[in-house]
């Protein structure tokens, strides 16, 4: 595997300024509404997102609580040029009294090199490990339980387990543009083993959200 490769945020295919407005046909707003009230953030948490893409989690969880600091963590510079126009635009980057939105450029498995072990409340991560190859969904995994501190919180959103002939069929859209061989253990439901291998406790499925591009899982997961 070469680690350092990385589906960029609009798939194999797309350029990276497409991916906003395909996201949007995901049910986008329902379910980073499910995420923010999964992290619930708190004034002087530290979050962090990885994966963060376009920032658009980021900078909901900045909104929800601007005296967090929220920082996004993505391989793509051209992807957190987009969120940084967009934390400018919302008024989040830097100019929330009290609150920040950083964004650092790095991997998933380089997580807790980039900001610290032990040093975050809450690591946040959404439609970033379907596609990823299993050894690196692994590291990612690894490294945001090494990033957490003791106690901290895990709340991933990404395609899950698909379960029926119809969400199958919805998420072929996903593996076309993101390749099969990444995706297809999601679709497989691995992601809570991975989350428990990782060293995390109480993993669970909190929600589904059944969408266009096939079935979305929110599983949450603490760091003992
Ligand atoms: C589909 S986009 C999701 C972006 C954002 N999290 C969201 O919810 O809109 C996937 C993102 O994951 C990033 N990515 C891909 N492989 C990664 C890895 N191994 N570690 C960290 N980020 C990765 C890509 O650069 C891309 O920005």
């Amino acid at each position: 595997m070469d680690e350092r490769r990385f589906t960029p945020a609009a798939g194999r295919f797309a350029p990276v300024r497409l991916y906003d407005p395909v996201v949007a046909l995901t049910r986008e707003r329902l379910w980073r509404s499910l995420v923010a009230m999964h992290v619930a953030p708190r004034p002087e948490d530290v979050v962090v997102d990885v994966g963060c893409g376009t920032g658009s989690l980021a900078v909901l969880l900045n909104r929800v609580e601007p005296r967090a600091t929220v920082i996004g963590v993505d391989p793509d510079p051209e992807a957190l040029a987009v969120a940084r126009r967009k934390a400018a635009a919302a008024a989040v980057a830097g100019g929330t009294p009290g609150g920040t939105t950083e964004w650092r450029v790095g991997m998933g498995d380089e997580v807790a090199a980039i900001v610290g072990a032990g040093t975050a409340d809450t690591v946040v991560s959404s439609l970033v490990l379907h596609q990823c190859p299993v050894p690196m969904k692994r590291a990612v995994l690894a490294a945001m339980h090494e990033t957490l501190r003791p106690g901290g919180k895990l709340v991933i959103a990404d395609y899950g387990k698909q379960r029926t002939a119809a969400m199958r069929l919805a998420f072929r859209f996903v593996q076309l543009a993101d390749g099969k061989a990444d995706t297809q253990p999601n679709a497989d439901g691995v992601l809570p083993r991975l989350i428990a291998e990782a060293g995390f406790e109480n993993v669970r499925e909190s929600e589904t959200v059944a969408t266009l591009t096939g079935s979305l899982s929110l599983y949450v997961a603490r760091r003992s």
